[in-house]
């Protein structure tokens, strides 16, 4: 339940943790792990605390900050006195916290400084539900602002070795926890919208299917509104020479190109699979071999496709999980760009998933990682 104590189960998990609040009530930034991805985490009530995070990520200060919480109790110091949850929140944090789940609420000046909120008018409040992400909240006895432990830019880290990897040298201490359950971070949803309908603004860890249902079960006849495809980014990629370099978000070191393997729009004409990897030749030059990291599903058509030997060209493939999995695929996404990228591959292709699940927030980042798409036939 959501109000019950963490337990800690070891003397030297306690002692690490001990560490990391030392850290944090001087201000350093420690990495801790989340279900969803690891963090980066300060006192969220202190802005000079707060202010570390940005250097260390090198992340814009528009860009605001998400608050963590380890109780119900320390959630209602946040808020203004006056502010009643709504029904709707009620029931979203009865099913979904802790986990997953990140709301926006009014935010209060004299209490959440604006560096947190990037001056919004909300804060935005997850409580999470990883033990060691809950235990050290308890114990440094305020909440944390945390955004992914990542330089900005780059793909969440869901281990403490991609962290490692990414910001050598910018960090002190880093809770490892072995690697992050979700693997994606967390759902972004806003109920405090006037018209009384509830927005995803970022997919994640928490489906919408589920949100819908939880609604539903409350009585709540809600509408739920989410962005299924960014029609912007798809105007501008069903040119297919356009190479829609305009959004780099979660984006490993290789250029990624989104392989559509569904029904094109009017005027696009698919390539088979064998044309489009013999197009790939063309980045071969006669001094050095070049590498192509390949994200596909287990059990796709194609997934199931062999690679075509190529002169020149060395594979590199990373499965995605069975068509029918998507938290599988949501779980191995992060880590497959990041090994990838480790591997010093020169390009990366992704197949497409279904956008149901977790396959929404899947396409969500891919489609933000990816420089250019292609449509293929198998
Ligand atoms: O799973 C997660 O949410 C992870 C773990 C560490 O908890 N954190 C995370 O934080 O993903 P970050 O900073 O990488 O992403 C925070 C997202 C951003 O898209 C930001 O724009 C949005 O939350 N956000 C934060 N405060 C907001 C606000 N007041 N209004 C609207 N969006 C907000
Ligand atoms: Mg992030």
């Amino acid at each position: 339940s959501s109000s019950a104590e963490p337990r800690i189960s070891s003397q030297d998990t306690l002692n690490s943790l001990q560490l990391a609040v030392h850290d944090l009530r001087r201000r350093q930034p420690v990495v801790f792990p989340t279900e969803t991805v690891y963090g980066l985490g300060a006192l969220a009530l202190d802005a000079s605390a707060a202010s570390s995070i940005f250097s260390v990520k090198g992340r814009p200060p528009d860009n605001p900050l998400i608050v963590h919480v380890s109780s119900i109790e320390m959630l209602h110091t946040l808020l203004p006195s006056t502010f009643q949850l709504p029904k709707s929140y009620d029931l979203l944090i009865k099913r979904f916290w802790p986990g997953p789940l990140t709301l926006l609420f009014p935010s209060d000046s004299q209490i959440i400084p604006s560096i947190i909120t990037a001056n919004q008018p909300s804060v935005a409040i997850r409580m999470p539900s990883h033990p060691v992400a809950r235990a050290l909240i308890a114990l440094v006895k305020a909440p944390l602002a945390a955004p992914s432990a990542n330089s900005s830019g780059k793909p969440s880290p869901t281990t403490a070795e991609h962290v490692r990897r990414d910001l050598d040298g910018k960090l002190g201490i880093i809770l490892d926890a072995g690697a992050c359950e979700v693997g994606l971070e967390s759902t972004v949803v806003d109920g405090l919208r006037e018209d009384g309908k509830i927005r995803v603004l970022r997919p994640g860890g928490v489906t919408v299917e589920d949100i819908e249902q939880t609604l539903r079960e409350g009585f709540l006849d809600t509408q739920v509104l989410v962005h299924r495809r960014d029609y912007r980014d798809e105007k501008l990629e069903a040119a297919p020479t356009t190479p829609g370099m305009k959004y780099r978000h979660y984006s490993p070191t290789a250029p990624v190109t989104l392989l559509y393997t569904s029904s094109p729009p009017a005027g696009v004409v698919p390539l088979s699979a064998q044309s489009f990897f013999l197009t790939l030749k063309d980045e071969i030059n006669t001094f050095s071999s070049v590498k192509i990291g390949v994200l596909a599903l287990t059990d796709s058509p194609f997934g199931k496709m062999s690679l075509p030997a190529i002169n020149g060209l060395e594979w590199h493939r990373q499965e995605l999980g069975p068509v029918n999995h998507p938290s599988v695929t949501a779980r191995r996404l992060f880590d497959a760009l990041l090994t990838l990228d480790q591997q010093g591959v020169d390009m990366i292709l992704i197949e497409e998933v279904v956008e149901i699940r977790e396959g929404l927030a899947v396409m969500n980042r891919v489609r933000k990682a990816a420089s250019q798409s292609r449509w293929i036939t198998i």
